[in-house]
């Protein structure tokens, strides 16, 4: 018997029932209301998840109210300083962070798996030049699937460990081939003497003619912004990954259905779309008319990179690129660029706005990801796919908490039916 219990009470006659009330280490109690509709007949209604916890998870806490995001319990700002994104990624998948032999041994494994398999590279060629790389991300890494039969059994831990290794290595490879597909240079092999930071680096900027050097400022920026992304409870894409694991589906499938999710701009497109908006804003003068047409109901502009379903507070995340982005700028000489200054400018005037401030809507990860990814070198349209590069890392540990959770079955929603109720064909000639 649990110690809490809710009681829900019907106006309708319905005799009321008790649902047990759960506490996790931190957050708020959830209802159990698994026997609702045994008990009731009835459903809830929660379109968007608003008040719904979909699973028991012990990966990653955020509380929104005071702007506090923990990855196994380490404060997000702690991690960003210390770590290399390697140990988070070891830290999300097994709970604690490495000791040295550990972190050796796991560093090893990830740069033994960067290789693509040869036959792989040849998918690229099915797409056209200008595809977007979200679309060819998709499509390459669901293929995985068919390339590393091996590992797809998921009822197998060494399997599904083997999988984890494969797709955390070989995304920045698959990611880089992207880019470079797009451009029409040849592809760079993984170079394993190299960082993961680095070394996607090198993959995206290297060409096979000149010895490419990554300048150490810009490869802990990028390190940074990676551990920033890795994990974030229970996102749309996360929630994606984890209705496609419910059916069973293999990880390499998984994946590539978080990587679609990802790609929309309410979520980690935003990135993207936030670098459009500032250009078409193009300057601080004309901020004031870019936040009235925000405002209007009836114009569909939003100020990308502001407002967050869970932080009701400033993102943790984005002041942490935000000084990240002045680091970068500043080793690059860039410091009046004109798109920070324009963000910087936007950021001030919405946060005194009254519009957002009662909405509560402030900077998430988005808005300053897409200015440091730009002093990098990297176009616009590959924002999302770095995002999606670092946040494999959270997708698979939060895929394999769902295998091995006792309480979780097939993802099956249902509904308020408010459709035509039975009726009778009409043939052809009697329809109006
Ligand atoms: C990510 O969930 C995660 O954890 C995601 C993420 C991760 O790491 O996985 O953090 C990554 O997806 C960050 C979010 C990136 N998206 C954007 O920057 C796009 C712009 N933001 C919005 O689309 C929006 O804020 C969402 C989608 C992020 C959150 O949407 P909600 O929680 O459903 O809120 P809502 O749409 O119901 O908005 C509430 C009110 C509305 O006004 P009213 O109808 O009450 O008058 O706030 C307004 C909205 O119109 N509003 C905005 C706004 N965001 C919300 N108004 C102007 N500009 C905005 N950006």
């Amino acid at each position: 018997m649990p110690e809490k219990l809710a009681t829900l009470s019907f106006s309708d006659g319905t005799p009321s029932v008790d649902l047990p009330v759960f506490t996790g280490t931190v957050g708020p109690d959830v209802v159990d209301v698994r026997a609702l509709y045994s008990k009731t007949g009835k459903f809830t209604y929660d379109p968007g998840f608003m008040s719904t916890a979909s699973c028991r998870s012990s990966i990653t806490y955020i509380d929104g109210d005071q702007g506090i995001l923990q990855y196994r319990g380490y404060p997000i700002e702690q991690l960003a300083e210390h770590c290399s994104f390697l140990e988070v990624a070891y830290l999300i998948l097994n709970g604690e962070l490495p000791n040295k032999k550990q972190l050796q041994q796991f560093v090893g494994i990830i740069v033994h798996h960067t290789m693509v398999h040869e036959q792989l590279s040849r998918f690229y060629t099915g797409f056209r030049r200008d595809a977007h790389p979200m679309a060819v991300l998709c499509g390459v890494v669901g293929a995985l699937s068919a390339f590393y039969h091996d590992s797809i059994n998921i009822r197998d831990e060494r399997s599904r460990e083997i999988s984890a290794f494969r797709l955390i290595a070989k995304l920045p490879t698959i990611t880089a081939m992207t880019y470079k597909y797009s451009v029409g240079q040849p592809f760079m092999y993984p170079r394993n003497s190299l960082t993961y930071v680095e070394n996607f680096l090198h993959m995206m900027f290297g060409v096979p003619c000149e010895e490419y050097k990554p300048n150490p400022v810009l490869a802990r920026a990028m390190e940074r912004i990676l551990i920033l992304h890795a994990d974030h409870e229970q996102n749309a894409s996360t929630s994606t990954v984890r209705l496609a694991g419910s059916t069973g589906a293999n990880p390499f499938a998984c994946i590539s259905a978080g990587i679609a999710s990802l790609w929309g701009p309410a979520h980690g497109g935003a990135n993207e779309a936030v670098l459009k908006m500032l250009s078409e804003i193009d300057d601080v003068k004309n901020i004031p008319g870019f936040i009235k047409r925000v405002k209007d109901k009836d114009d569909q502009a939003m100020l990308m990179g502001f407002g967050h379903r869970v932080y009701k507070n400033y993102d943790p995340r984005a002041k942490i690129i935000q000084k990240t982005c002045h680091e970068v700028l500043e080793e690059l000489d860039l410091k009046d660029d004109k798109l920070f200054k324009l963000a910087i400018a936007l950021e001030k005037i919405a946060l005194e706005d009254e519009y957002f401030t009662k909405r509560k809507l402030y900077p998430n990860v988005d808005f300053y990801s897409g200015i440091v990814y730009k002093a990098l070198g990297i176009p616009v349209s590959m924002f999302t796919a770095i995002f999606a590069l670092a946040r494999t890392v959270g997708w698979i540990a939060q895929w394999k908490e769902l295998i091995s959770d006792t309480d979780q079955k097939i993802g099956r929603p249902r509904q308020l039916f408010e459709g035509a109720t039975r009726r009778d064909f009409v043939p052809m000639a009697s329809r109006k």
